[in-house]
């Protein structure tokens, strides 16, 4: 019997979602001969039942485009807004899903849509999910794609700040996108020559940052190039994160709710009133402590935007297609991971709030110290 299969987009929009939709879509269609449905706008979509028959004429021409011709939101299943609330709506996509006589859900999207994907397979649902995010932060798999197209703009964007930085002698500060993980920061930081990279697996001191740009003064090098990731923190924000984290912990372990949801609201507003700023805040630290006029660069969505690389296209081709064969087989529960040249299927469960951090002592951190970068650390 011909299998009927759901495909979404959820999370942040990135290069290469149209690519891996195409992926699906065609090998499902064309080696498989499955029907091929869209849901619009993520879970939502699915919740409002707003679908679209993914014929092959749909599938055509999207290889190359940006965003997700499907749209997307933020939207988690079991906690949605309706109406003004938080409501979980579970029952209506296991309702929708049956009415659709779907086989199989196929979930594009990062770390949140893994989690989500996982919820709706506990409950009965067959789901596989392609690992999407321009941070490259799901656990797991080699890399996500949406990465490589994100990591050569921001490159782009190191080289040609470099020109300002040279020719008017300043600090040229660049925020990179990723909150919790450095690998976009930490990679095109490399890539571009920045002189100083900030990450939020590693702690920075504003003095250690200083020194690194007055001692390149003294050699003559009076413009600095510093990367900083949008959730890269000083050392003494880090510790009052950490300290939230433990009262956090405490309260859970005495089992006290309504303190560990003070700590998580107090926590919460920490990160936020701060956040927005963080970029701002180090570019005037840096100009008081070193003389130096600084400037900053924030360059947000731009780095989620426009064509996908060829490599990404590639991935998520691959992705795409390893996905359709493991339907057919009827494996579920799976993200179609990354691994080498070719993918491998990753149980949900292990997946799921699973995020792939950098590691202090990777390589490429090591190679950044060894070509004289400072990561923050170390008067
Ligand atoms: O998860 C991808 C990402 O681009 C992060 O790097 C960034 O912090 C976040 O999404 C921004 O999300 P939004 O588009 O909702 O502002």
């Amino acid at each position: 019997m011909t299998k009927r299969i759901g495909v979404l987009t959820a999370g942040g929009d990135c290069p290469g979602l149209n690519a891996a939709i195409r992926g699906v879509g065609k090998t499902a269609q064309g080696t498989y001969d499955m029907r091929v449905l869209g849901f619009r706008d993520g879970f939502r979509g699915l919740v409002e039942n707003r679908v679209v028959d993914l014929d092959r004429a749909k599938l055509s021409g999207i290889l190359t485009i940006g965003g997700t011709i499907l749209g997307t939101s933020r939207d988690k299943p079991h906690k949605m807004r309706v109406d003004g609330r938080n409501v979980d709506m579970t029952d209506v996509i296991v309702r929708n899903y049956a009415a659709n006589h779907l086989d199989a859900l196929v979930c594009l999207g990062g770390g949140g849509t893994q989690k989500n994907a996982l919820v709706l397979q506990e409950h009965g649902l067959n789901v596989i999910t392609l690992p999407k995010t321009i941070d490259n932060d799901v656990g797991l798999t080699d890399v996500s794609f949406g990465f490589d197209t994100a990591l050569g703009i921001a490159t782009d964007a190191i080289d040609r700040l470099h020109s300002t930085a040279h020719s008017h002698h300043r600090i040229i500060v660049v925020e990179i996108m990723g909150h919790r993980s450095g690998w976009l920061a930490l990679g095109a930081g490399m890539a571009g020559g920045a002189d100083v990279i900030l990450l939020p697996e590693i702690p920075y001191d504003i003095q250690a940052v200083a020194k690194a740009v007055t001692d390149r003064v003294r050699y003559g090098l009076n413009f600095s190039i510093v990367a900083v990731a949008e959730g890269a923190m000083s050392m003494q924000d880090a510790a009052r994160v950490q300290d939230y984290q433990q009262r956090i912990a405490l309260a859970q372990e005495r089992g006290d709710r309504k303190a560990r949801k003070k700590a998580k609201a107090e926590l919460k507003a920490f990160e936020a009133s701060g956040a927005d700023q963080h970029t701002l805040r180090l570019t005037r630290q840096l100009e008081a402590l070193t003389g130096l006029e600084s400037r900053p660069t924030i360059l947000g969505h731009l780095q989620r935007g426009g064509t996908p690389s060829a490599a990404d296209r590639l991935l998520a081709t691959r992705l795409g297609s390893v996905c359709a064969d493991l339907i057919d087989a009827g494996h579920y529960g799976v993200m179609v991971a990354a691994r080498g040249d070719s993918a491998e299927p990753v149980p949900l469960e292990q997946v799921a709030g699973n995020k792939k951090l950098v590691p202090p002592d990777h390589p490429w951190v090591k190679s950044a110290k060894n070509v004289g970068i400072c990561l923050g650390v170390g008067v």
